[in-house]
């Protein structure tokens, strides 16, 4: 597998699109034995959580539906994102169990927040799916329940992983060369 350049950066192949389909079809089965009986709302956060809750969605053998979400950050926010506003949720919560799907955890504002706002709508759950967890990265106390994988504190993209918008549809994820 070649490289990759966006911006006039270097990225590297990381995890394999085969890789990924895998890990993922065995977070679908802990999911589905995890919930069964249950019928789980995803909540995939969008932009770049898209391709992996696809994938993961289908992957649950069993009732399931899902829900897309956007987050905005409202104006002044400071640099820890603390405040956003979740645009797109309009299903009632109350008694379900939540899965919230993410694309990374890196910090862990935006899912502490995310996390904290959904819990005052009365749900049963709340678990966390992420695709990729960064734990030395971590600023808050966030506890992933689904984690694809764990990844050390580099930049990430494609499978829906962006740098400015771009490299979402690259079909496996690479990782930014070091020495650049
Ligand atoms: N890549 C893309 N977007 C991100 C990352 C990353 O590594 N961390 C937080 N947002
Ligand atoms: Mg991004």
């Amino acid at each position: 597998m070649k490289d990759v350049t966006y911006n006039g950066l270097t990225f590297e192949p990381y995890i394999t699109e085969d890789k990924i389909a895998a890990r993922v079809a065995e977070l679908g089965k802990q999911i589905a034995d995890d919930c069964a009986g249950k019928c789980p709302l995803f909540v995939c956060v969008l932009t770049g959580a898209f391709p992996f809750a696809s994938d993961l969605f289908r992957a649950v053998d069993g009732d399931a539906e899902i829900v897309f979400i956007r987050l905005k950050s409202y104006e002044g926010t400071s640099s820890t994102g603390a405040v956003k506003e979740v645009l797109g949720l309009h299903e009632d919560i109350t008694g379900r169990t939540v899965i919230v799907v993410e694309d990374i955890i890196d910090t862990g504002h935006t899912m502490h927040n995310l996390v904290a706002h959904l819990g005052s709508l009365g749900p049963a759950d709340i678990k966390i799916a992420t695709l990729l967890f960064k734990p030395h990265a971590l600023k808050r106390p966030v506890k992933p329940d689904y984690v694809g994988f764990e990844i050390p504190n580099k930049f990430i993209i494609g499978y829906g992983l962006d740098i400015d918008g771009k490299a979402r549809n690259l079909r496996d994820i690479y990782v930014l060369k070091d020495e650049q």
